[in-house]
Order: structure tokens, then C-alpha cells, then sequence
């Protein structure tokens, strides 16, 4: 029996609900291509960061490096060499057309930023370049003593607004769940103009090298211990905010695909697997999820859309409250 695995994500037609994530995978034609050849139903290209476009990419670079030499907590610079990963805001365009002149899945570009400003127009040349929609990745590690989480957040619904009215394309914005109130901030950030919510950005937590005194910024890829998070908040949002749903973090295998679309999540986003194992595991990750949803005789994928989710909860905070101290009363230690 077939299954009819179709979604719907920003209101583009998608095959199935496997999206590439931004990373380096889809920063080159070769792996976009791998991409899609595996079955991603569309891509989000690496992300063109904020300060790449509000100034000179090298005086930057300069004024930074001057910085580091006297900050002790800068050893090894702020703004990181982004040669090789992408090339600056001209490349970026280059990336993106031939992106879509060779792809025919849907290609969603990415910014990544955390200020309202000029830089923000730079959304519209990517959609005169060809994006199918924007993908806003606000990465904001709140270091002022100063801020409070209410100027905070101020802060991303006028950057969701600027960019909004910049662009006629959806936009899907990519978010932390570190927010006092998460739920409240989501709907905000709809009504300020995102079409989707992507659940979630991961903040990357450098170490320390005790050896070279150094602060070891390396990546820690995922693991399907990540998916809880998005897992929760999926099936906490879904039937409450008028927007699609995409899950981040943590997606590896089939079954964390069935059960984020149980949740709710309109698509799901996988980018540390493919690292991992390569894009070729996109393919088998598909093979897995239809596989599941065709073995208990699904006829779509939109059967099981957020059956699982908390939207028939009258209480959903106190569904959590007992969840949370069911989880607490039933473990069970062998000491
Ligand atoms: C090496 C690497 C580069 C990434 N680059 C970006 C980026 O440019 N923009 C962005 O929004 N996310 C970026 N991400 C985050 C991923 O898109 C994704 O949200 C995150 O890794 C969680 O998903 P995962 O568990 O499938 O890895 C990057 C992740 C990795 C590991």
C-alpha cells in the first residue's frame, strides 16, 4: 500500500516531509545534488550572516583580530575566516542561482542575524535571486547584564518585522527555545510575520583546550537524545499558532521523523546525520519513515499529522506538570 507522504511547509508543495538543514552540505552544488538525488524534499542553504553584509567583510575582519590581541576570552578572533563555508554576499547569490538552476526541489535561503538594520534588505536580492523562501535564523546569546528578556524579545519581532516587509516569499523563522515564556514568543513572532517556525537553532557551546589555554570553539554534532526538545515544543505549538511547524535537532533516523509528524511538525530538518553518515542517509532515512506509516496501513502522512500533539489538551501546562512527575515517580535505579 502506498502512502501518500506529501506536506506542506510555508505553502510550498513539498514530496515528503525531509528537509537538508543549512550546513556545509548544502553550501555546494555536488551535495545539494547528493541532496536531492536521496530524496530531500527541499534544502536550506548555509546561512549569509548579518555582519558579512552590514560591512567589509576584511575591515571587519581587521578591527576584530586588533581586539583579540588584547582580550584575553578572543584568543584565535570573533569573526571567524567564513572562506570555505560561504563565500561573502556576492558568492552567496552565485550559490543560489545556480542552486536553483540545478536543483528542481524547493531552495530556501538563509540569514542569520540578530539586529534590525539595513542589512536586512538583503532578504529581497535573495528572493530576486531565486529563494523560494527565507529562512531567519536569529542567534542571540543575551550577554548584557543590562537587557531584559522583554527588550530581548522586542528585539526579534522588529528584525521578523523588517524582514517580513522586505519579502514577498515565505519566511520561516529559526529560533532558540531559551525564552521565559517559548509558546507566547511564538506566537508573537507569527503575528509579526513568520509563515513557519523552525524548532530549533542550537547554540554552540565552546569548550576550553587546557593545554593551550585556548577556547575551543569545535561543533558538537547531535544526537537523537536532541529530539525531545523539539519534540515537546511541536507538540505544544501545533493548533495553537497559524504557522507551519519544522523540527531541528536531533533528527536521525526514521522514527524520530514519525514521531516529530506525530507531534505536529510539518517538516523535519536533518543536518548532523547527514554529516555523519552522508547525504546517501537521507534515502534510507525516507525508506524508514514511509515504511512505518505504510505498515500500520496510513494512507497519508496527514492522518498522523499531530495526533500526537497536545492540541486536544485542555491544560497543556498541566499535562506537563504530570508528565513531568510521572517521569520523576517511575524511574527506576538498579541501586
Ligand atoms: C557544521 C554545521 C554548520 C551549520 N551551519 C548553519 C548555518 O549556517 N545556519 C543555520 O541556521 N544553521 C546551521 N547549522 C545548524 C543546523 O542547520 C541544524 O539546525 C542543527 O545542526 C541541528 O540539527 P541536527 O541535529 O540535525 O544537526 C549548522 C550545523 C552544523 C553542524
Amino acid at each position: 500500500m502506498t502512502v501518500d507522504i506529501t506536506t506542506k511547509y510555508l505553502g510550498l508543495d513539498l514530496s515528503n516531509p525531509l528537509v537538508a538543514s543549512s550546513s556545509p552540505l548544502t553550501g555546494k552544488l555536488n551535495t545539494l545534488a547528493q541532496l536531492e538525488e536521496a530524496g530531500a524534499a527541499a534544502v536550506v542553504l548555509p546561512s549569509l550572516f548579518e555582519e558579512q553584509i552590514e560591512h567589509d567583510s576584511w575591515a571587519v575582519h581587521d578591527l576584530y583580530e586588533y581586539g583579540s590581541a588584547i582580550s584575553p576570552e578572543a584568543f584565535g578572533g570573533y569573526i571567524p575566516e567564513m572562506e570555505g563555508y560561504n563565500t561573502g554576499p556576492d558568492h552567496y547569490l552565485e550559490l543560489l542561482e545556480k542552486a536553483k538552476d540545478n536543483l528542481t526541489i524547493p531552495v530556501i535561503a538563509s540569514l542569520n542575524g540578530m539586529s534590525p538594520g539595513g542589512w536586512t534588505a538583503y532578504a529581497k536580492t535573495m528572493e530576486e535571486a531565486g529563494a523560494d523562501a527565507i529562512e531567519l535564523n536569529v542567534y542571540r546569546v543575551a550577554t548584557d547584564v543590562n537587557m531584559t528578556g522583554g527588550e530581548l524579545e522586542q528585539g526579534y519581532i522588529d528584525l521578523v518585522t523588517d524582514v517580513r516587509e522586505s519579502i514577498n516569499i515565505p519566511l520561516a523563522v529559526k529560533i532558540s527555545p531559551y525564552f521565559s515564556s517559548t509558546a507566547s514568543m511564538c506566537r508573537r513572532l507569527v503575528e509579526a510575520g513568520a509563515d513557519g517556525l523552525v524548532l530549533f537553532n542550537r547554540f554552540y557551546q565552546p569548550d576550553i583546550n587546557l593545554d593551550e589555554l585556548k577556547i575551543k570553539p569545535d561543533i558538537v554534532l547531535s544526537s537523537p537524545v536532541n529530539l525531545r526538545l523539539p519534540l515537546r515544543w511541536t507538540a505544544i505549538l501545533r493548533g495553537r499558532i497559524e504557522a507551519s511547524l519544522a523540527a531541528s535537532s536531533g533528527v536521525h533516523t526514521g522514527e524520530d521523523v514519525v514521531k516529530l509528524v506525530l507531534a505536529g511538525s510539518d517538516v523535519t530538518m536533518m543536518t548532523s546525520a547527514l554529516l555523519k553518515y552522508g547525504p546517501s542517509h537521507l534515502a534510507t532515512v525516507l525508506f524508514e519513515m514511509e515504511s512505518w506509516f505504510a505498515e500500520r496501513e496510513y494512507t497519508s502522512l496527514e492522518q498522523g499529522k499531530g495526533s500526537l500533539s497536545q492540541a486536544s489538551a485542555a491544560d497543556p501546562e498541566a499535562f506537563e506538570r504530570t508528565n513531568y512527575m510521572r517521569s520523576l515517580v517511575t524511574y527506576s535505579s538498579r541501586y
